[in-house]
């Protein structure tokens, strides 16, 4: 891919808060940069010292399975100095703030935060208050942007580019960082975008965001290239927004009738953790000819280490706040 350092340093952005903003090339530069990272995740030895004397910091203050892994494993892949704060055990629970427990890291100098928070805009304001380039892991319902470059790496990688591609976004829309990110990142590098839900896990004004709106998933799903599925966030609804999951799943779920109706080779995503037999029949979860649920995992690792190096590039070109 063939992407020379200068080009990367233009185009790296000193944060990774979110996709909205980036332009095509900037999403293109984390991308072919990641496709590196896929390869050298597959051999026998995966350790390169890239990061060597470099620290990163994982501060999760909510639940993560393979978001904090992947960040781990990308940090120590590249022979960076890694620490997960573990918030359940740390001053937080003693009534420390957000800006006060990151003022304290920082002090500690590290290289790259990486923080996910339950409130929308946690990762912007800890980026104005520290010295290190912070990656957004995920800000309430706001924005998840690894998720986004990890799912566009799947899509690229299976079916060759993401211009002029049809997607389907399926489910809680409303409270879907992992929505807003992608919503983000197809439209900009030219694919359409549908969002299907019942009415009341739609965002207001949804079609402002430039995608199309469906309460139907035969209608919404007719001549799809890629499905993606969310999970139902349940710890961010305040009311009830369906009647039962029983008829969430029959109207909302993805079971092959369903499928049908997409483009007969077209691609299965989630982005995990699944609730089976809620959003996703199990059988459809597990088909291997149509669900890349576990290529989306194994990217992830090779977008967190391209973020990782590509956030540090722009530390060693003197940006970095005294
Ligand atoms: C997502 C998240 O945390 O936003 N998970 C993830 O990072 N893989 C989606 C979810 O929790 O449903």
């Amino acid at each position: 891919m063939g992407v020379d350092d200068s080009y990367q340093t233009r185009f790296s952005p000193r944060h990774l808060l979110g996709i909205e903003g980036l332009s095509p090339d900037q999403i293109t530069v984390f991308l072919n940069k990641s496709e590196n990272y896929v390869e050298q995740n597959r051999r026998v030895d995966k350790a390169t010292q890239l990061l060597h004397g470099r620290t990163i910091i994982n501060l999760f203050y909510e639940d993560s399975t393979r978001t904090l892994t992947s960040f781990e494993l990308a940090g120590k892949r590249l022979g960076g100095d890694l620490i997960n704060m573990n918030v359940d055990t740390s001053s937080v629970k003693k009534g420390e703030t957000l800006i006060d427990t990151a003022m304290t890291l920082n002090a500690m100098h590290p290289d790259i935060l990486v923080v996910r928070h339950p409130h929308a805009g946690a990762a912007k304001l800890l980026s104005e208050k520290v010295n290190c380039a912070v990656i957004n892991g995920g800000d309430g319902n706001h924005e998840h942007p690894t998720q986004a470059l990890l799912d566009a790496l799947t899509i690229r990688r299976r079916l060759g580019g993401l211009s002029g591609l049809t997607v389907a976004i399926c489910g809680d829309i409303l409270h879907s960082r992992v929505a807003k990110s992608n919503i983000h990142l197809l439209l900009t590098m030219g694919a359409r975008v549908r969002v299907i839900a019942p009415k009341t896990l739609i965002p207001p004004a949804a079609e402002r965001l430039g995608v199309e709106v469906f309460h139907c998933m035969e209608d919404g799903l007719k001549d799809c290239d890629i499905v993606m599925m969310l999970r139902l966030q349940r710890e961010r609804m305040t009311r009830n927004f369906f009647p039962s999951i029983r008829e969430y799943f029959r109207y909302f779920g993805l079971d092959y009738n369903k499928l049908s109706h997409a483009k007969p080779d077209a691609l299965i995503m989630h982005p995990g953790p699944m609730n089976r037999g809620v959003e996703i029949d199990t059988e459809v979860a597990d088909d291997v000819g149509r669900s890349v649920i576990r290529e989306q995992v194994e990217m992830g690792v090779a977008v967190r280490m391209a973020c990782l190096d590509l956030l540090t590039i722009n530390l060693d070109s003197g940006e970095r706040r005294a």
